[in-house]
């Protein structure tokens, strides 16, 4: 097998610590000695070992003079866990083999650096892009310390989130709906704006066998919520925060009794700043959030700059009328040059709906 391929099964461990790691990465790694897999490991859960050293504990002979393929370079700090250069060091593992660079500036470059200085052999990037790729959510939140913000709507095909009468169940397939429960366990939050609650009385859980729900994130500035609303009469069991400037004691208690948590968030432009919430949360560890909406949230979240990347699902169907909603309402640009800038488009088709996802990288600024 070649250095890619040892690396793709590295990647596929990685991928078994999917919305069970956060905030850390996803992380594989696979140990070679004589051309044969001796021991393959993966980042199970948070506070948990890291991928080098399951790998290691798992190693079925000796790791000694051994090629270990990992898809992160190993951490050198001591975080929850001992770092994971002294285990390679003290296996005798002779050369390590990495995809991604660790941008954590506890690490940067400082692991490869140590490994080098203790007569180990390191080769870099291989399958870079896509093990980079895995751990966009990471990378986001080490660096800027706020979540990673995923913001996902379905519509028809001539963009309607709802029907005139605002009803929006379903508008995407089967398939689909799973793909979002999916990502409801790989996120560490799902938020919505009050006026979904009202209209729709969501669950917003995770329906996935073997997962774990995100914390619900009401954004909800006087607390309109209502107190009999199924995420609130649920808030006991699935985490729950609703994000508000009410400051009515008395009030929060209702919600709190409940078993929701009160959030309160400074007012911008008479709704709570959620730029403010993103600090909040990121102070909590909360690494991930996908955002579904409605329209008016979605349109303050692009304003507010706090979305990195938009899932638009298509279904192949068409609900007409002036008063249906669309995906982004708000006030709107003014005028095409003002449009948000999206980039690095990837396209998939899922039975009959297509998802097309993208990065949001600015307000576009040309002529
Ligand atoms: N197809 C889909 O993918 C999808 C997904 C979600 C929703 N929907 C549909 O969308 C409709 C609801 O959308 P909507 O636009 O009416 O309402 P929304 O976006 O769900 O909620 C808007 C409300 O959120 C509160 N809010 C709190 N902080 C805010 C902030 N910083 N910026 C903006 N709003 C903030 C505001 O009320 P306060 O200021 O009082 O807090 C605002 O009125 C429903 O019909 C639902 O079915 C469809």
């Amino acid at each position: 097998m070649s250095d890619k391929k040892y690396m793709k099964r590295a990647l596929e461990l990685a991928m078994n610590g999917c919305g069970f790691v956060n905030p850390n990465p996803m992380v594989g790694a696979v140990i070679v000695k004589d051309k044969e897999i001796i021991g393959e490991g993966y980042h199970e859960a948070y506070g948990m070992f890291h991928a080098e050293r399951n790998a290691i504990k798992n190693c079925k002979k000796s790791p000694k003079g051994a090629t270990i393929y990992v898809t992160l370079e190993p951490c050198c700090h001591y975080g929850k866990t001992p770092p994971c250069t002294k285990a390679i060091i003290e296996s005798g593992i002779s050369k390590v083999v990495i995809g991604s660079l660790d941008p954590n500036p506890l690490v940067a470059g400082k692991g490869i650096e140590i490994l080098r200085n203790n007569n180990i052999e390191v080769v870099e990037g291989v399958l870079k892009e896509e093990c980079d790729c895995i751990n966009e959510v990471f990378f986001h939140y080490i660096k800027t310390k706020t979540p990673y913000v995923v913001m996902k709507y379905a519509m028809t095909m001539d963009g309607k989130i709802a029907t005139y009468t605002g009803k929006s169940k379903w508008i995407t397939g089967d398939t689909s709906r799973k793909r979002v429960h999916k990502d409801r366990h790989k996120y560490s939050g799902i938020m919505v704006g009050v006026e979904t609650v009202l209209l729709d009385d969501p669950m917003l859980n995770c329906r996935l066998e073997n997962s774990k729900n995100p914390t619900r994130i009401i954004c909800d500035t006087n607390l309109r919520t209502p107190i009999n609303c199924q995420i609130v009469n649920t808030a006991n069991k699935i985490p729950t925060i609703i994000a508000t400037s009410n400051a009515d004691k008395e009030k929060q208690k209702l919600y709190v009794d409940k078993g929701c948590r009160i959030v309160v968030v400074p007012k911008k432009d008479n709704h709570i700043d959620l730029k403010e919430l993103m600090y909040m949360l990121g102070k909590e560890k909360m690494d991930s959030i996908l955002l579904e909406g409605g329209g008016t949230l979605n349109w303050s979240a692009l304003q507010s700059g706090i979305v990195n990347k938009v899932q638009t699902y298509i279904a192949p169907k068409i609900f007409g009328g002036e008063k249906a909603k669309s995906p982004i309402s708000g006030l709107g640009v003014n005028c095409p040059q003002e449009s948000f800038y999206l980039s690095n488009i990837k396209v998939t088709k899922i039975d009959e709906d297509i998802l097309i996802e993208s990065e949001v990288v600015s307000k576009c600024s040309q002529e």
